[in-house]
């Protein structure tokens, strides 16, 4: 059995900052990072627009409490404003932090941090490393695991959170390359696994965000909160998907319907911000354009134009974009627009977490040993819409956070007893199960029915009809998952399929929580846009959703969803009309 005071599973921007923070105060302490990726290929190396923090350099007048109030607002009201206020106030030494770090952000004329502006924000706050911010980031975080010898199981799979008697004690993974099974022992486990884009045939996330994380701790019971408010990024390349940074829009980019028009003036709401309203806003109007018609030539997207910024700062500014679209289209936006249209960017919802990343159960109560950060927690900062540049805040704030806490927590305590013996078997016979399948669906179809499926049923727009029959769909994708898979590598070598196969649990997982949570939500909010409920309901719904797997004793593929509501923290801002 392996050991280690602290595990983190998750080697991204959040998973590394915490392991930096134990590392730099407790360097005493054992840590164990398992990632089924290397760090440095987490997907927090896409992000690309900046990290948002008040430092005034282009607005001086602008303040934390700005940014907090338009985080909230953002979010529809949604968000813990507790865990906003620690965010925004975080930011600027955070920023400074990073930069102390190597971190190489862009500047301005006069040599300081240079600030754009993003969508629903205020000022012009977000910091940047021109448009590959996350890839200069997660460069001096992994940096600093390799400085402080951070163990790691890179390209291991977790198959399992030890959680018994109330508390989380380890976990059992298993290593891609030799397929060997580990049980791995720890005082207490922090989860910073990030999304699940996956779960949808059109996403901007990598082949990673599978929602592994999400899926690990909703078979143990535990409650996923908030999951139906999924954020569909306003820029997705057409037809791949991937992103076309927020940044390009921040640095004056128009987008224009069929008829030449710059549409966003024709939608009241957004008519002042124009491009730089918030994502669910803005995605949503070039759905509406599109379903109108007004697609470039009647098709399903629209464009993005930046001819007019001109040569030397399109190639200074968002020189990544401009790169995308030369490699995967053969478009150069110098000289013609890029064709965009929404892509599954960002989860919202996560794992429920109090303001220290400790997670919290059903009843609110603390789970021992348990902790989240990230873009896979919900602490939650971003309610029903997060802001762009906020994520790589939260990842890098609430990191550093979570490694405080989490080795405050570990520091004076005995390792827990558990049965190796008893985890090692089961997660063996689960993988020879899997390799014993015979039947005659291939993972990668059942894999794409059920990326159609979500995305028909649970897209921009939903409705309770379009949500209960995706809900049985979904039902039938895990029966066949459960009896008919079919599986042609046998081998335990760097068996990729296995892999594919552990991961497709946690997308129909994942993906049956979402609709579940989003047929519940009787209401529209931030990203979650019901036609049959189109207003706000503060009465009914100004709280957090909880959904859980029931019945813990069968088997994940019948597992009945359930549902509860929980309190908001409304301490600062009250809710309002949102407008911009
Ligand atoms: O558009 C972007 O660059 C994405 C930023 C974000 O999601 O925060």
């Amino acid at each position: 059995m392996i050991e280690h005071d602290i595990i983190v599973v998750g080697g991204g921007l959040a998973g590394s900052r915490a392991a930096v923070a134990v590392a730099q105060k407790y360097p005493h302490l054992s840590i164990g990072m398992v990632s089924k990726v290397h760090p440095i290929r987490s997907h927090s190396i896409a992000a690309q627009g900046g990290m948002a923090a008040a430092l005034g350099n282009v607005d001086a007048n602008d303040d934390w409490l700005t940014h907090a109030f338009d985080t909230v607002k953002g979010s529809d009201y949604l968000a813990d404003q507790n865990a906003v206020e620690i965010l925004t106030k975080s930011a600027r030494a955070t920023i400074i932090d990073l930069e102390h770090m190597g971190v190489l952000f862009s500047r301005d004329g006069a040599g300081k941090i240079a600030q754009r502006p993003f969508g629903g924000h205020t000022n012009s706050r977000v910091c940047y490393a021109a448009d590959k911010t996350g890839h200069a980031i997660l460069h001096e975080l992994v940096s600093g695991l390799i400085r402080y010898g951070t163990k790691l199981y890179q390209e291991w799979y977790v198959m399992q959170l030890i959680y018994e008697e109330g508390e989380v004690k380890g976990l059992v993974a298993y290593c891609i390359e030799t397929g060997e099974v580990e049980v791995m022992r720890s005082k207490a486990v922090l989860f910073a696994t990030g999304g699940y884009g996956r779960v949808f045939n059109t996403t901007s996330n990598d082949f990673a965000s599978t929602g592994d994380g999400l899926c690990l701790t909703a078979i143990e019971g535990l409650p996923l909160q908030d999951m139906e408010f999924v954020q569909f990024h306003p820029t997705g390349l057409y037809p791949v998907g991937v992103l076309i940074s927020e940044a390009v829009r921040g640095e004056g980019a128009y987008l224009i319907n069929d008829l030449g028009d710059r549409f966003m003036a024709n939608y009241p709401i957004s008519a002042n911000k124009m491009e730089l309203a918030p994502r669910d806003i803005t995605s949503r109007n070039i759905d509406r354009e599109i379903r109108a018609g007004r697609g470039i030539n009647g098709g399903s997207y629209v464009h993005l134009d930046v001819r007019h910024l001109g040569r030397e700062k399109i190639i200074s500014r968002i020189p990544f974009a401009r790169e995308e679209g030369m490699r995967l289209l053969g478009i150069d936006c110098i000289d013609h627009p890029l064709p965009v249209r929404p892509t599954v960017h960002y989860s919202m919802g996560g794992i429920p977490t109090n303001i220290d990343c400790q997670a919290i159960g059903l009843d609110n109560h603390v789970i021992s040993g348990f902790f989240a950060a990230g873009e896979c927690a919900c602490v939650s900062v971003h309610g029903a819409n997060r802001l762009g540049a906020n994520s790589l805040l939260e990842c890098v704030v609430f990191g550093q956070r979570a490694g405080e806490k989490i080795a405050e927590y570990a520091i004076d305590r005995a390792m827990p007893n558990l049965n190796p013996t008893v985890y090692k078997d089961a997660a063996t016979a689960k993988i020879k199960a899997l390799l014993d399948r015979t039947g005659s669906t291939r993972i990668s179809h059942l894999r794409q029915e059920l990326q159609d499926l979500t995305t028909a049923h649970c897209g921009i727009y939903r409705d309770a009809a379009n949500l209960s029959n995706g809900l049985e769909q979904i039902q039938l994708l895990k029966h066949r998952y459960e009896h008919d898979l079919h599986i042609d590598d046998r081998g335990t070598v760097f068996n990729l399929e296995l892999t594919a196969a552990l991961e497709l649990q946690s997308l129909l997982t994942v993906g049956e929580i979402i609709m579940a949570s989003a047929l519940q939500r009787q209401e529209s909010r931030g990203a979650h846009s019901r036609s049959d409920y189109p207003h706000r309901d503060d009465r009914n719904f100004l709280q957090h959703t909880l959904g859980y797997l029931k019945d813990r004793e069968i088997k994940i593929t019948s597992r009945p969803v359930d549902l509860s509501l929980t309190q908001v923290d409304l301490d600062r801002f009250t809710p309002q009309e949102r407008k911009y």
